[in-house]
């Protein structure tokens, strides 16, 4: 099934249409940058232009940079706080007459690795983490996603939240080298390698495709590799997402 896939970021918003079955895109990806300040009217304006650029009518699946309840933002780190408590499935959906479904971004980014990347038959506890402009969290444990964990929000043992001391907006922002980086970011998989034993930890979003530079700060027991989908993962998941709520829907 081809369902038009899209992930909201902090900094940008990218699309593509998905190929479900291959997980493949089957179009170039498009990217708009996120609006300053990103209310739902901008975003949804966004939304709907993508939908323009790729002439589409099908489904729409969003990942979404928030803990997402039934098509609710719960939570606003990195976009407005006016996002909290509305139906952006509602609101996506008549922006751009299409039917859009909405779930938290790295919850999209892990089903696309769980289908068709890193974490293929996988069992145990796989824990993906994607690093942009937040820190992103999802659980898998025998292949079942717990949605919304929102990992990036705990405080490290220094007293810091972890995605204001070690997301990739951080190292950027602070010019700091991958070794500075790396250690900061290990200091994170320990706490949660201490929380949640986890076999592998698989490292998405604009970090990952740069994993060579910090691998060996990384000293965790568990596994770590970065996601086979790079930063792409987000696309793909958000369309697999779509599919399963437009299958329950139909039946
Ligand atoms: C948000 C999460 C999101 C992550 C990555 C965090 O700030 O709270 O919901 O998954 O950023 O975008």
């Amino acid at each position: 099934m081809l369902i038009l896939g899209v992930d909201i970021g902090g900094s940008g918003i990218k699309g593509a249409v998905v190929d479900t079955v291959t997980g493949e895109l089957v179009t170039e990806r498009h990217r708009i940058d996120t609006p300053q300040p990103a209310t739902p009217e901008a975003i949804a304006a966004i939304l709907a232009q993508l939908v323009i650029h790729f002439n589409w009518s099908g489904l729409v699946g969003c990942g979404f940079p928030a803990a997402i309840q039934h098509g609710i933002p719960k939570t606003a780190a990195n976009i407005a706080p006016s996002f909290i408590g509305i139906n952006i499935d509602r609101l996506f959906s008549e922006a751009t007459k299409c039917s859009c479904y909405s779930l938290n971004d790295a919850d999209a980014a892990g089903m696309a690795e769980m289908h068709f990347g890193e974490g293929v038959g996988q069992s145990g506890v796989v824990l993906l983490i994607t690093v942009g402009t937040g820190l992103g969290t999802v659980f898998f444990s025998d292949g079942k996603l717990l949605p919304n964990t929102e990992l990036g929000h705990v405080y490290l043992k220094n007293g810091k939240k972890a995605e204001h001391y070690t997301s990739d907006a951080v190292r950027k922002n602070k010019n700091l080298s991958w070794k500075v980086w790396g250690k900061r970011f290990n200091t994170y998989l320990m706490q949660m390698e201490a929380l949640f034993w986890p076999d592998l930890i698989i490292l998405g979003g604009g970090a990952s495709k740069k994993f060579n530079k910090f691998n060996k700060q990384i000293t965790v027991d568990a596994q770590v590799k970065p996601a086979a989908f790079l930063n792409q993962a987000g696309i793909v998941g958000a369309a697999l997402y779509a599919q399963s709520k437009n299958t329950l829907t139909d039946n």
